[in-house]
């Protein structure tokens, strides 16, 4: 009996939401290594009405609530066919404002993400500028809550200095020129994850194969953890878990005035910005060391939550 290639190849569905195209690369890079075993399915998805890239000042903020509390926007249909039984999920996301993007958790509400998703194994692939674990906390509740297995999940980030990597996302996202000119281009790196990161992060894709081809998922994470797919900041953890209490009270104060777009919200969310770079140039850096200082006072417990965020169980 002849067996065609296709017929003995396993199947993955990688979805994916991207701006810039740098998450894009990241999965990219990431799944090359997959192509051997595996047909891969890229679904890429698309709002209905996209969101400006770059942002205008005010559009950058004007998704502020809607993506902290996760309110859906419409998507375009999606393409691939929900009743068709993937061997791996791959779910790519950035996040906007410590919360998954605002396409993506669209995406997850919807009836094919539950239907593709259920009973089996997810592997997520986060691309941001260093803040995500509030919102991985909450992808990690909808994907068990669809029934699905949580088996990995690789963070990209950018490894400037936290006040440097905020100056440059702003100047990227809202002018859209990565490098910068000028005197800006001398004094700030280039925006974003680094090429070589992105590049090497192939070695993660290397690491899934193996692990799938012996059938051992179960100790994936903590393989993909050894060759470095996640590194957390205690600092920047104990700043980013404030943010995010502070982001959720914000976020329901705005959206009382009124939903996605609407103009008698507009005060509110300039008092947002304020807020934001009060809290990012002048609070964050104080905070920063009496944080240091905490961790440094109690490292059993620093260690124990970064264990906690490198995992993909839940509390
Ligand atoms: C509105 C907005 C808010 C963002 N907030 C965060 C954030 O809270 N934490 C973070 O690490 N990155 C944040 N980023 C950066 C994105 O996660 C991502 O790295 C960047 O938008 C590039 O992704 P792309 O592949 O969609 O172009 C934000 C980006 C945007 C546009």
């Amino acid at each position: 009996m002849v067996v065609s290639v296709r017929e003995v190849m396993k199947k993955a569905l990688i979805i994916y939401y991207s701006q810039s195209g740098q998450l894009f690369d990241i999965v990219a890079s990431i799944t090359q290594p997959l192509e051997t075993e595996f047909e891969l399915v890229f679904e890429e998805i698309k709002p209905k009405e996209p969101f400006p890239f770059p942002w205008t000042g005010t559009s950058f903020y004007q998704v502020f609530p809607e993506s902290v509390q996760e309110v859906k926007c419409e998507l375009e249909p999606l393409r691939f066919d929900p009743e068709e039984n993937f061997d791996l999920i791959i779910l790519a996301y950035q996040v906007w404002y410590l919360s998954p993007s605002i396409p993506f958790s669209s995406f997850l509400q919807t009836d094919e993400a539950m239907r593709v998703i259920r009973n089996k194994p997810v592997i997520t692939i986060i691309g941001c500028r260093n803040m995500w674990i509030m919102s991985q906390e909450r992808i990690k509740k909808r994907i068990i809550t669809m029934g699905g297995r949580l088996i990995g999940n690789i963070v990209i980030i950018d490894r400037h200095q936290n006040l440097v990597s905020v100056v440059t996302i702003m100047h990227w996202m809202i002018k859209g020129e990565r490098q910068g000119r000028g005197l800006y281009k001398k004094l700030f790196p280039r925006a974003g994850v680094s090429q070589k990161d992105i590049r090497e992060s192939a070695k993660f894709g290397e690491i899934i194969l193996q692990a799938c081809k012996k059938n051992k998922l179960e100790d994936l994470q903590d393989i993909l953890l050894e060759k470095g797919a996640i590194h957390i900041k205690p600092v920047l953890l104990s700043i980013e878990k404030r943010g995010y209490m502070m982001f959720r009270i914000w976020s329901e104060f705005i959206l009382k005035k009124g939903e996605y777009g609407d103009p008698a919200r507009e005060r509110r969310l300039k008092y947002f910005k304020y807020y934001l770079f009060t809290v990012i140039y002048l609070l964050s850096p104080i905070g920063s060391v009496i944080f240091y200082l905490i961790h440094k006072l109690n490292h059993g417990h620093t260690r124990k939550r970064i264990d906690y965020y490198s995992h993909n169980k839940l509390k």
